[in-house]
């Protein structure tokens, strides 16, 4: 029989194998990722991972030799500067390693008389998102897991809001709520998980939501059951920022909650060379924003800000008697999504703003967005690609005319098997492209030049 403390007393063994696992942690952080590493065949991984768990235990250090060995080259390197598909991360190093501060502090984040220390620090970080926002003094929420969880968290306020505010005693047929078809993946998800529907509002040349194109559809579709809209300040595929200011008109005047999706593009709020994007944003009912997006923290964490947290916190307050004592007069943040227990991932970007100040996050947004803007000037000056529009934040879409879709997917597939760079096509109004989404500050022009002089010259 195994001594029962024995994964929970400190000793000269323990002692040893804290030191390997944040050395290891600290050299993670402080060298470079191999592009190369990514997904290998479960069957291989399965063969790795066999006998790794078993009555004895194989040992930290033994456990950690898999990790890094096997496990952690199986993982793409997200952060890697020519990591540049879908949505990539570029943590500070304050906010990974206060990571380790964080799960090693094991705070419960769910409510303010359990982890007050930290709630009280998330809450900063919130009040810097919302002011960025130019949301009201009261305005506030929480972190959740993601831009998919914010999503969905919101919506499920906006419902409960409209019901109460109508006065609905039966409810409507079907709930709706209106978007266009470049929103998230994750806001139609939303839909279904809610079994409401998703009303299309056609977007415009750039793909952005307009208040006119929203409110000709409402009239359209009539407006029962409608309660909400969901914008987005930087789509995912092309990084567009819904025109957040005529759609908030239309929301106020149809008494209808705004729901602003900036999982990815909020960051640009910190950026005076973007603000001006997000006019309306400061009208909405609630926003989110990922700082694992392009705010330059760890995995995962999503700010939710509401305009008015009393509304959450009636819809997603839990209850039971187990529950009955907790003192609900202060900020807890289990009241405000569908969450109980939860890791305060707030915590990482609260450091790193602390520690490096937001001129510091200013100028890095900056960069990253210079950076998209110096990449699209150079695809619009040449003659063999195709700039398919100006970028509004750092995503930058274009095209080579004369490739085929498998040239494109063969480039891609082969730049990233050689650990050159990860571009992955995508499609714009039904034409294949790619799409170059920059969140790095690391991330040099003279790279991206570098690989547009490689697609010119590749023949397949
Ligand atoms: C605009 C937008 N919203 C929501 C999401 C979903 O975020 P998450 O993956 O954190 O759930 C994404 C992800 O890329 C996104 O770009």
């Amino acid at each position: 029989m195994s001594d029962p403390q024995s994964m929970h007393v400190w000793s000269d063994r323990a002692d040893l194998l804290a030191h390997s696992l944040v050395g290891y942690a600290v050299e993670r952080v402080r060298l470079p990722k191999e592009p190369t590493w990514g997904a290998r065949p479960a069957s291989e991984l399965k063969d790795a991972l066999s006998g790794s768990i078993t009555p004895q235990g194989i040992g930290g250090h033994q456990a950690l030799r898999i990790f890094r060995d096997v496990l952690t080259p199986a993982c793409r390197p997200m952060d890697d500067p020519l990591n540049l598909a879908y949505v990539p991360t570029a943590p500070t190093l304050a906010s990974i390693l206060f990571d380790l501060v964080v799960s090693a502090s094991s705070i419960f984040g769910g409510q303010w008389e359990a982890g007050a220390g930290a709630i009280a620090a998330e809450n900063e970080a919130l009040e810097w998102l919302a002011d960025l926002a130019g949301f009201p003094a009261g305005a506030g929420g929480c972190f959740v897991s993601g831009g998919s969880a914010a999503n969905l968290n919101a919506l499920v306020v906006a419902r409960h809001h409209a019901l109460d505010r109508l006065g609905l005693r039966e409810r409507p047929t079907r709930w709706r709520f209106a978007a266009t078809e470049q929103v998230h993946a994750s806001a139609r998800a939303a839909g279904r998980v809610m079994d409401v529907d998703v009303i299309g509002v056609p977007s415009d040349d750039h793909g952005r939501m307009t208040g006119v194109a929203l409110d000709e559809t409402l009239d359209r579709t009539g407006a029962d059951g409608v309660f909400a809209v969901v914008a987005s300040a930087g789509t995912t595929n092309n990084g567009a920022v819904d025109r957040l200011d005529s759609i908030a008109d239309v929301c106020r005047r149809r008494g209808l909650w705004l729901h602003v999706d900036g999982a990815y593009g909020a960051a640009g709020l910190c950026a005076s060379s973007a603000r001006d994007r997000f006019v309306g944003i400061e009208a909405a009912d609630s926003f989110s924003v990922d700082p694992h997006k392009w705010l330059f923290g760890p995995y995962d964490s999503a700010a939710l800000v509401y305009r008015n947290p009393e509304l959450a916190r009636v819809v997603h307050t839990q209850h039971g008697v187990y529950l009955d004592e907790v003192d609900r007069s202060e900020w807890n943040p289990s009241d405000y999504a569908f969450h109980l227990s939860r890791r305060a991932r707030g915590l990482p970007l609260w450091f790193s703003l602390a520690t490096y100040g937001t001129a510091a996050y200013e100028a890095a947004v900056e960069r990253t967005l210079e950076t998209a803007r110096g990449f699209a000037a150079t695809i619009a000056a040449r003659s063999d690609f195709e700039l398919l529009m100006e970028p509004d934040l750092s995503v930058v879409l274009f095209a080579r005319p004369d490739w085929s879709d498998d040239d494109y997917r063969t480039w891609s597939r082969s730049r990233a098997a050689a650990g050159t760079a990860l571009i992955v096509p995508t499609t714009w109004r039904g034409e294949m492209c790619f799409r170059v989404c920059i969140v790095n500050p690391k991330t040099e022009l003279d790279q991206l030049l570098a690989l547009l002089d490689d697609m010119a010259a590749w023949s397949g």
